[in-house]
């Protein structure tokens, strides 16, 4: 019964959805966002430039959100702090609770007010950052280079004697997940696991057309990780290690640092973080790389230039599409009114896109001088991992041309994942 009730509940949102579009679409000369569309999700780029020349702060009403496509501005805002990340304070956060609550989400509902430093303003998201900060200092992820690279060839040693292979199944989504694992002193047995549950979890943030088959297939998935961590925490009580999870659990037993489940949600976040995205740039990378033969015929000549093509593959297609901030309070921004909790979309895609930041944006340049792009965010909440996330992207390219100077695309059009937020792909044929 309540699954039918949450499937009328999505059908009648859809519905109305679909009717804020129609209603956009004609009051706006026939244009209209729509992230539902088979087009958007081909390439988000046109509507991103055509609601940066309608209004940077662009009011999509069937989305509830205003969209920031202009780089000046997902800076300055990103920035400021009268714009918060913590939809715990605002009128929303009413609708999730009574949500997670009618669903029976005890444990979502914990760690939703309890949330990791993603969604965490200043003072607890400066405590819980110091503290997550000292797990990836550069000289710690610089030592990890000869067993990231070991890593990817044992994982590239599997297409042996191979004609063609699935680039996401080999490489882009193993390798980033064995490294946080063992950052994080997390078993190998339980790899293929995580990234199950990991997969399912994103099927609700910015899955397009969610059904309630996915919706709950994402939320057993977040309600096991955290099962599954507070276990592992127990387990490790007595011998916390000295990997990430057992520096966690000393800072824990200090008493004012961190609780428990912060501890939780901050292992969920590296979890998550750790290698969602680093997937979705490798298999977006190399996709723009072999669409431009010239470019991989410079890189694979000249591998000093492998570090530059990843910011502008970090910039042209970035595996994180855009971020929330909300009013902190009634405000003038902009010389616009905007009421406490009104939601922003900050496009990370458009700002990079934008082009006052970079010039002809929508070429691919891997020789791109000054690659001006926010896909590691910016300011406070700017992202920990990216150091991480260069190396293995780094690492992977130079490998790859190395081993497979002649691969080219199996499918010239492999399918984006249906995401608004993470834009990546299932899979990604390479014939080698
Ligand atoms: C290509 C790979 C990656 C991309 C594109 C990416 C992108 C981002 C972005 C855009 C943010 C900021 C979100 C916001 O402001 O709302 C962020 C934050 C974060 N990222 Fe990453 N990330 C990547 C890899 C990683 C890795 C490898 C790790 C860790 C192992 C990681 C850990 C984090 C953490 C902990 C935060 C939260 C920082 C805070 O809120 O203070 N990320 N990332």
């Amino acid at each position: 019964m309540k699954e039918l009730i949450n499937s009328i509940r999505i059908f009648l949102i859809f519905r109305f959805y679909k009717l804020g579009v129609i209603l956009e679409r004609i009051s706006n000369k026939g244009f209209a966002l729509d992230i539902f569309s088979s087009s958007f999700q081909n390439n988000p780029y046109k509507t991103y430039s055509k609601m940066r020349t309608i209004n940077p702060i662009y009011h999509s009403k069937p989305t509830f959100l205003r969209w920031v496509t202009k780089m000046d501005l997902v800076q300055e805002m990103i920035r400021d702090d009268r714009f918060s990340v913590d939809d715990r304070k605002f009128p929303i956060a009413k609708l999730r609770r009574n949500e997670l609550r009618r669903d029976g989400r005890d444990i979502m509902l914990d760690q939703f007010e309890n949330p990791s430093i993603l969604k965490l303003d200043p003072p607890d998201h400066s405590r819980i950052r110091k503290l997550v900060s000292y797990g990836f200092t550069n000289r710690y992820i610089k030592s990890l280079e000869t067993e990231i690279n070991d890593t990817i060839n044992q994982c590239l040693d599997k297409t042996h004697n191979l004609e063609s292979f699935d680039l996401m199944n080999v490489l882009a989504k193993p390798l980033p997940a064995i490294v946080i694992a063992k950052m994080m002193g997390l078993p190998d047995s339980d790899l293929n696991q995580f990234q199950i549950w990991s997969e399912n979890l994103l099927k609700e943030v910015g899955g397009i057309g969610s059904s309630v088959k996915k919706r709950k297939l994402a939320r057993d998935a977040y309600e096991d990780l955290i099962r599954y961590f507070e276990k592992i925490i127990i387990e490790r009580k007595d011998n916390p290690g000295d990997d990430f999870i057992g520096k966690l659990i000393l800072a824990e037993e200090e008493g004012d640092k961190l609780n428990v489940k912060e501890m939780y949600g901050t292992c969920l976040l590296l979890l998550i973080a750790g290698h969602e995205t680093t997937t979705r740039l490798v298999g977006n990378g190399l996709f723009a790389l072999l669409n431009h033969p010239d470019q991989f015929e410079c890189l694979k000549e000249d591998h000093s230039k492998i570090p530059n093509a990843v910011e502008e593959m970090l910039r042209y297609e970035p595996p994180v599409h855009a971020t929330v901030r909300f009013a902190n309070d009634n405000m003038t921004y902009r010389n616009r009114d905007y009421k406490r909790g009104t939601p922003f979309a900050i496009s990370i895609a458009g700002a990079n896109r934008d082009p006052e930041a970079n010039q002809d944006p929508d070429v691919f340049n891997v020789l791109r001088e000054n690659v001006k792009h926010v896909s590691f965010g910016y300011g406070p909440h700017m992202c920990i991992g990216a150091n991480l996330a260069r190396i293995e992207t780094r690492l992977v390219f130079e490998r790859l041309l190395e081993r497979f100077p002649n691969m080219k695309l199996g499918n010239k059009n492999p399918e984006w994942q249906k995401n608004f937020i993470f834009r990546g792909f299932e899979n990604l044929e390479l014939k080698v």
